[in-house]
């Protein structure tokens, strides 16, 4: 069954946003006027994934820049490691294994956008 989850003139070409559905937490991507739904957390260690950058399909972990294909949520590489004069405060665990992400159903109808998460 499709949810309606957003208005499509909220989330711009490229841009991300998060939305909850029935308890679930996903990030809408609009990628060219094309609409994908992903669970919001990494696929590494759970950081907020609307906060990552999107690139064409490729979205982009904020924390450790792990890379996901919002098409299908396979994970395309795993994190960066810490470069050593780093200031960043949260290395990458490497014991951490990288999951691809969830994803459901998008459909857009009159300017809203709909998904369908009793799949999967
Ligand atoms: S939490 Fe996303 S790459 Fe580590």
């Amino acid at each position: 069954m499709f949810i309606k989850a957003a208005q499509e003139k909220d989330i711009a070409a490229g841009g991300m946003k998060a939305v909850t559905l029935e308890g679930r937490e996903l990030v809408l991507c609009n990628c060219g006027g094309t609409f994908y739904a992903v669970e919001r957390a990494c696929g590494h260690a759970n950081a907020r994934l609307e906060r990552g950058a999107l690139t064409g399909w490729i979205l982009t972990c904020p924390l450790h820049y792990a890379q996901f294909d919002v098409r299908s949520g396979e994970a395309l590489s795993g994190p960066v490691p810490k470069a050593p004069d780093s200031a960043h405060a949260d290395p990458a665990d490497p014991a951490l294994k990288t999951r691809g992400l969830k994803t459901w159903p998008v459909r857009s109808e009159g300017g809203h956008i709909y998904i369908n998460i009793t799949v999967r």
